[in-house]
């Protein structure tokens, strides 16, 4: 499924939290928006579910624009968001959790099928089928997150911050899960403050500032730039960002 951010706005009151801003993301590939806590990433990925209206500009889906389209038939036209901060249900099991992801779906053979291929892909989850979202750890949650947003069979999937607050094994865990994803064909929009996995594993890059999006490169080009790895990719622990 194709995306197209057109000259997308998004308000809170007073503040432009999202500026006139403009991405396609083909079918098939990989994107990647970088930039600053509080930048707008969030805001966009709420804006492509429909959870915060846009104050101007153009949302299309293959070629369609849903400004006006609810959530709900989002999900149904296969729109996924694996939120930041995870939200699990706390007193649900892991497996309950994953279920609540294909709510609208009533190909059971189809959920089961795609219930498998969660586990498959997080192995560590089949361990803690049954075990409540608030006793996990932080990449187990994510892990969950990440396979609810699959349980809705999505044909766009969204991942917003997947690898905020996990250690370096579990982050390298979680590229290649979100690596595997891709290669089945589906499109990613990943968000990251993390610039340097995000752009690793995307085919195009966004920089985003104050709302405003200030360069869009493949991201093999980002990865290179002198000037974006002095603002974003320093690996000096101790630098303020
Ligand atoms: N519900 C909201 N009400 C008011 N301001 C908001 C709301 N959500 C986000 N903002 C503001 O919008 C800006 C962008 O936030 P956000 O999209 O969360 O950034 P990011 O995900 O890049 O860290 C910030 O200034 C933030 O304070
Ligand atoms: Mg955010």
């Amino acid at each position: 499924m194709r995306l197209e951010l057109d000259n997308i706005s998004i308000h809170f009151g007073a503040i432009k939290a999202v500026r006139n801003v403009s991405i396609d993301v083909p079918s098939g590939s990989v994107a990647a928006i970088i930039g600053a806590n509080g930048a707008g990433k969030t805001t966009i990925m709420r804006g492509i579910v429909g959870l915060v209206p846009l104050a101007g500009g153009d949302i299309r889906l293959d070629g369609t624009v849903i400004n006006d389209v609810p959530t709900e038939q989002r999900t149904r036209s296969g729109v996924a968001l694996s939120p930041e901060g995870r939200r699990l249900f706390p007193e649900m099991t892991v497996e309950d959790n994953l279920r609540t992801g294909a709510y609208l779906r009533r190909d059971a053979a189809a959920v089961k099928g795609d219930m498998d291929m969660v586990y498959d892909l997080f192995p560590r989850l089949t361990e803690r089928r049954q075990s409540l979202g608030r006793t996990l750890s932080g990449g187990e949650q994510q892990m969950v997150a990440i396979g609810r947003a699959l349980m809705a069979a999505p044909r766009l999937l969204l991942l917003d911050e997947p690898s905020l607050g996990l250690a370096p094994g579990v982050i390298h865990m979680m590229a290649g899960a979100i690596r595997r994803i891709a290669d089945t064909g589906v499109t990613v929009l990943l968000v990251e403050q993390n610039s340097h996995l995000a752009l690793s594993l995307s085919r195009t890059g966004h920089v985003l500032e104050s709302g405003r999006l200030i360069r869009s490169a493949p991201s093999a080009e980002l990865l290179q730039d002198e000037d974006l790895k002095r603002a974003y990719l320093g690996d000096d622990p101790m630098a303020v960002k």
